[in-house]
């Protein structure tokens, strides 16, 4: 029997936190086109080590050592979960998020080679287990191992993590047609150094409306309770110390609600911001919206509008061979 060569995945654009669960809360821009996300191909080689061969980005600075490029730790942390440790790897990368936007572009690079990688070696790891190794590449750059994106971009759809058990997500229904406008200003905020600013403890009153508020945003999507909905999109946690570095916050904010959208904010840790819409006319209208602040702002920034991805349309194998 011959061994596969070389294997593709793809993983795609995620939003952490959504708004009102820090860490907790993630979901996936529908990407069944396949345009918004990384691509990562993993080959074996004669010689052992891993060595990344390329990687093709209109960002500049990614890293070349393996150690130090999240897509080669994942990688890594997969192969030593082989019965063939010493395999050779070398991996090839398209990125199509941005560096350090907001879009899960650490976690689409991971999840993708850590799947890639697990096709070729035929490890066979659960959902469970490609999530622990996509973790090692998120801490590398990120300095934590916060599951909201790495967990929506291998799921799909809308997902709440419990600390305790952050590899095993729970997905929550996604009402049908939600979508959101995300807008991504050409600045870069690295993870990393938006944690550092988020303070070490939070006043008790602030923790239980924001509990409440991430349990209403929850039976909101069970009962697609728009009115609820509305109501319960707000971050007491990272927005007051992560608002100054993410400009046009509050303006952005308020023409996409005066649009239609349910609520808005940071996605994951910025600078990109998203809406939140009950369908995809709504997020269109709040993104020309929000897309016109920016241009006020003299700030050049892509619009996506997207539905969010249903669940288990997450990250995919594109091909063995
Ligand atoms: N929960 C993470 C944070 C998401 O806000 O730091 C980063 O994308």
């Amino acid at each position: 029997m011959t061994h596969p060569t070389k294997a593709r995945a793809f993983a795609g654009a995620t939003v952490g936190n959504v708004i009102c669960g820090f860490d907790i809360l993630g979901l996936a821009l529908d990407n069944a086109d396949h345009h918004l996300g990384d691509t990562v191909e993993v080959s074996s080689r004669s010689d052992t080590g891993v060595i990344i061969k390329s990687i093709h980005s209109i960002d500049s600075g990614i890293p070349t050592d393996p150690s130090k490029n999240v897509a080669g730790v994942a990688a890594m942390a997969v192969l030593e979960r082989s019965e063939e440790p010493e395999t050779g790897l070398e991996i090839e990368i398209w990125k199509g998020l941005p560096l350090s936007g907001g879009m899960g572009g650490s976690s689409a690079s991971s999840v993708a080679a850590a799947i890639a990688t697990d096709s070729l070696l035929n490890t066979k790891l659960s959902k469970q287990e490609l999530m622990v190794c996509a973790l090692e590449g998120e801490k590398l750059v990120t300095g934590s191992m916060h599951p909201d994106n790495v967990a929506p971009a291998i799921h799909g759809g809308i997902v709440l993590m419990r600390p305790e058990e952050p590899t095993n997500p729970i997905p929550l229904p996604v009402p049908r047609g939600m979508s959101l406008a995300l807008i991504h200003p050409k600045l870069e905020l690295n993870t990393k150094s938006m944690r550092a600013v988020l303070p070490d403890s939070i006043p008790l009153a602030e923790v239980t409306a924001q509990c409440a508020d991430a349990s209403s945003f929850v039976l909101g999507l069970f009962e697609e309770n728009w009115d609820l909905l509305k109501k319960v999109l707000v971050d007491r946690i990272a927005e007051p110390s992560r608002k100054q570095f993410v400009p046009g916050l509050d303006e952005v904010r308020s023409v996409a609600v005066s649009a239609g959208a349910l609520g808005a904010g940071i996605s994951g840790s910025g600078p990109s911001i998203f809406a939140l819409c009950q369908d995809e006319t709504k997020a269109v209208r709040a993104g020309q919206a929000m897309k016109q602040v920016f241009h006020e702002m003299d700030i050049v920034a892509d619009l996506f509008v997207r539905p969010i991805a249903q669940t288990g349309t997450g990250a995919q194998l594109l091909d063995l061979n």
